[in-house]
């Protein structure tokens, strides 16, 4: 199946590029074949494969123009699996990267300042996808497992509508010291903390996914 998943929030630095690299690299490990686009102009995941380890080989496709949602759709034919990092800030890419995708995680730190700029970021979507509005989940990354703060923040979104993964990107040291080498976390430490993190929040998103398929 065909899939495109743009990750977005208008809220830099909550971790989209790390989200992004992290799912491609453990669907690539499944033996599955992503395609990342870098459709931010910062290029922070071209950055990444430009280093030693080079994602594995994971393909990076740097478009960062209105132009890049065509570039997901021509890769995403035939079964293909994409998956579009978008810029942190309010961008015309980022709104035609939201209607192009069949699946959209926004990820958020469980902080209110985070999680207002979210809710824009969603507003977006639904005013400007109208009816090819795509199916989306709100992520939690960054946190501290079971802390109140993120209990709260969790509570808060299920309480507005917001429907949030029960998967968490937990803060934790080997994000950035696998970037240092090109690398994530599944590639560094298979087992670990981290790449079971990944492979939760991976499981949950292709559930959803096959759930939507099948419907
Ligand atoms: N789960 C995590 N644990 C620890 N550090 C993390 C985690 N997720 C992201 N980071 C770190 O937070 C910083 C910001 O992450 P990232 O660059 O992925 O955010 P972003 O949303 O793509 O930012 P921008 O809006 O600037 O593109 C990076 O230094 C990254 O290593
Ligand atoms: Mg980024």
């Amino acid at each position: 199946m065909s899939t495109i998943i743009t990750v977005a929030t208008m809220k830099g630095g909550s971790g989209k590029s790390t989200l992004a690299s992290c799912l491609a690299v453990h669907w690539h490990l499944e033996g599955r074949h992503p395609t990342i686009i870098d459709a931010d102009p910062q290029r922070s995941i071209a950055r990444l494969a430009a280093r030693d380890r080079a994602l594995d080989g994971v393909p990076v496709v740097e478009d960062a123009t209105e132009y890049a949602c065509n570039a997901a759709h021509r890769l995403s034919l035939g079964g293909g699996l994409v998956i579009i990092d978008t810029p942190g800030f309010r961008s015309e890419i980022t709104t035609k990267c939201l209607t192009a995708s069949d699946f959209v995680l926004v990820p958020v730190k469980a902080s209110p300042f985070d999680v207002d700029r979210m809710i824009d970021t969603l507003n977006m979507l639904t005013k400007s996808a109208g009816d090819r509005r795509p199916m989306f989940r709100c992520l939690l990354t960054q946190t501290t497992r079971d802390s109140v703060i993120a209990k709260h923040i969790r509570s808060e979104l299920g309480a507005a509508g917001f429907p949030l993964l029960e998967s968490e990107m937990t803060n934790r040291v080997i994000y950035a010291e696998a970037a240092l080498w090109g690398a994530t976390p599944s590639l560094m430490e298979r087992a670990g903390a981290a790449a079971r993190d990944i492979a939760a929040i991976a499981a949950e998103v292709d559930n959803i996914l096959a759930i939507r398929q099948a419907a």
